[in-house]
């Protein structure tokens, strides 16, 4: 192995028994890039040496996970996919019937995805309590969400009446209205190193696979399928079809929507 490559295999190796997070369920060229041009651009001529600062100085610790975790997000993101959750899957979760449903936004970011489920919920449900789990691995992505506070560029997708309704406006800046905050609870979360809770009626996973290796994302399908209640619908990004879903015994209903089969 290059001297290089057995570098930064060994800082793979270092991050996760400091932090937990396993750098190998990411794609490696991508994350090895973004990584390296960090570093270089932070001035260390090796993995090793980056990893010494990054263990005394928690700011560039932080820089190093914003490298890793890519926090990009937008209310109503794909709103058509959106609109197909209000109008066809909602109304048929299992728990809809009961008047309670169990949500769970799974890699929520800065809190846009969580709070569209709330605003959709709040404005077309009523009647359905709704608890929304919201979690992430950046704990800074999740100060931020539970600020709920975005700049308009965050809101381009947002329907007119929406905006008006669950939005107060100082300036230029968009603050989320408690009722819709309220529904939402946040907590850090990996994905791939721990457990999930279950008998979820839906679980939104939503532009994070795509940077996840084949293996990672076969198990977290497992661990997903597991979590939910039969019947429950797992919501994927647009760009994150399941290939074969019903290894994982669920599936397709609509496009980037798969049900679990009930045994
Ligand atoms: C591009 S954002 C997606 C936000 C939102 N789901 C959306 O579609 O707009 C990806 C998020 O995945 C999170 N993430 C990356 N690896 C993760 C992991 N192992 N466990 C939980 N979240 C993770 C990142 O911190 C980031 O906030």
């Amino acid at each position: 192995m290059l001297t290089s490559e057995l570098d930064y295999q060994q800082f793979v190796k270092s991050f996760k028994a400091r932090t937990g997070i396993d750098l190998t369920y990411y794609k490696e060229a991508q994350m090895k890039r973004r990584l390296t041009s960090l570093r270089e651009k932070k001035g260390f001529n090796s993995f090793k040496d980056f990893f010494q600062a990054i263990e005394l100085d928690s700011n560039m610790y932080a820089e190093v996970l914003d490298r890793i975790t890519i926090n990009v997000s937008e209310f109503y993101r794909n709103q058509n996919r959106w609109k197909v959750l209000e109008e066809k899957i909602i109304p048929n979760l299992p728990g809809t019937s009961l008047k309670k449903i169990k949500c769970w936004s799974s890699a929520c970011s800065t809190g846009e995805e969580p709070y569209t489920l709330s605003m959709i919920l709040h404005q077309s449900f009523p009647k359905l309590h709704a608890d929304i789990l919201a979690t992430d691995i950046d704990e800074n992505a999740m100060k931020k969400a539970k600020a709920g506070i975005y700049m308009e560029r965050s809101l381009k997708e947002v329907p007119e009446k929406t905006k008006i309704s669950y939005f107060k406006q100082d300036n230029q800046l968009f603050y989320v209205t408690s009722e819709i905050k309220k529904l939402v609870t946040f907590r850090k979360l990996d994905l791939l190193a721990d457990t999930f809770e279950k008998d979820y009626d839906l679980i939104i996973c939503r532009n994070v696979m795509i940077y996840f290796t084949e293996e990672a994302k076969h198990l977290l399908y497992q661990k997903f399928s597991r979590a939910l209640k039969p019947n429950g619908v797992l919501f994927v990004g647009s760009t994150e079809q399941i290939f074969n879903p019903k290894q994982y015994n669920l599936e397709t209903i609509d496009n980037f929507f798969y049900r679990k089969v009930s045994n």
